[in-house]
């Protein structure tokens, strides 16, 4: 049976357990880089990655490439198949994928819409990664984000977490949730209290805080960003607002309007001194205001290690997926 990400519940806690063994050794490997080439470096010879991306990507589309290259596999692909595939002549998702399937080994899929890796694999004869889908999820971000908590904050089960901002349309909020609420009671359990930080209007979705109820994990609602949170809470996670999301020119001055005017999600450096000492701030990147730069001297920062993290944990998915 072909093995596809759509979400995070596609891993089981041993799946969690042997990708985070792996990235471990491929991180430790890499950094060290003496036999690389005549040992990781060969692992997935032969093998072509498809990236796929209907939407922009710095982190994504790049690390997922780096990480094949590295593995001894090629790469090809579209980092504009809106405008540069034959989807702009008439082709459905579904034909794009039956035909690419015949291309490369495995599919790293960005789409705008949701639902849309579900789509692709429902008709593809190879693994399908989800590299986010509109503001749905994004699997493998919450994957990295989850390394990067247990790499930092070691044996910790009790974590507060505060996500902060566009929490409607953040799809690597949704999937990180998710992924707290499946590891609840296995020992990757990291967080026991979830502070969800943002604008009435761009509030996590019902959907994930039913999940999260499901399995225990407590969390509380605010409307701004204030030092009594940040001073109880451990990962402080920071987006930005997806104002690509809205759907007319009022739509995105609403959006404007309640999350960025008036800075009430900015981790200002002001806010930033309520911080705890052992906290981490994280964010899935790209940033906007809400993470001004002088931040990044602060031992809390994490985001530059959490995207690098990035590299490691998608060289493990993919030998996950396709070493023989
Ligand atoms: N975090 C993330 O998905 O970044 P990109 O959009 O640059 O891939």
């Amino acid at each position: 049976m072909i093995r596809h990400v759509i979400n995070v519940r596609d891993f089981s806690p041993e799946d969690l357990n042997s990708l985070f063994q792996r990235t471990t050794k491929l991180k430790s490997a890499y950094k060290n880089r003496k036999d690389w080439v005549s040992t990781q470096g060969q692992l997935l010879t032969g093998q072509i990655l498809v990236s796929l991306f209907y939407e922009p990507s710095t982190r994504t589309r790049l690390s997922f490439e780096s990480a094949m290259n590295l593995l001894g596999g090629r790469v090809i692909g579209t980092e504009n198949a809106r405008e540069f595939s034959s989807v702009v002549k008439g082709e459905t998702l579904e034909d794009s994928i039956r035909i690419i399937g015949a291309y490369g080994d495995v599919i790293i899929l960005r789409h705008y819409e949701v639902g849309a890796a579900a789509r692709a694999a429902s008709v593809s004869a190879v693994p399908i990664v989800n590299a986010g889908d509109g503001d749905g999820e994004h699997p493998t971000q919450a994957l990295l984000d989850l390394y990067t908590i247990r790499e930092a904050l070691p044996r910790r089960r009790d974590l507060t977490v505060a996500f902060v901002g566009d929490l409607k349309n953040g799809r690597t909020v949704h999937s990180l949730a998710h992924l707290f609420g499946q590891t609840a009671s296995c020992e990757l359990a990291t967080v026991s209290h979830i502070n969800f930080i943002g604008p009435e209007s761009f509030q996590i979705p019902e959907a994930v805080t039913g999940y999260l109820k499901k399995f225990g994990v407590s969390f509380e609602v605010h409307v701004s960003l204030t030092p009594e949170v940040l001073t109880t809470s451990d990962i402080i996670y920071m987006t930005r607002p997806q104002l690509e999301r809205s759907k007319s020119e009022k739509d995105r001055e609403r959006a404007v309007e309640s999350l960025i005017d008036g800075k009430l999600y900015t981790l200002t450096p002001k806010l930033a001194d309520c911080l705890k000492k052992s906290a981490i701030i994280m964010h899935p990147f790209p940033r906007n205001k809400e993470l001004p730069e002088e931040l990044d001297v602060l031992p809390q920062a994490r985001y530059f290690e959490q995207a690098g993290n990035g590299l490691y944990v998608r060289m493990a998915l993919l030998l996950d997926l396709l070493e023989k």
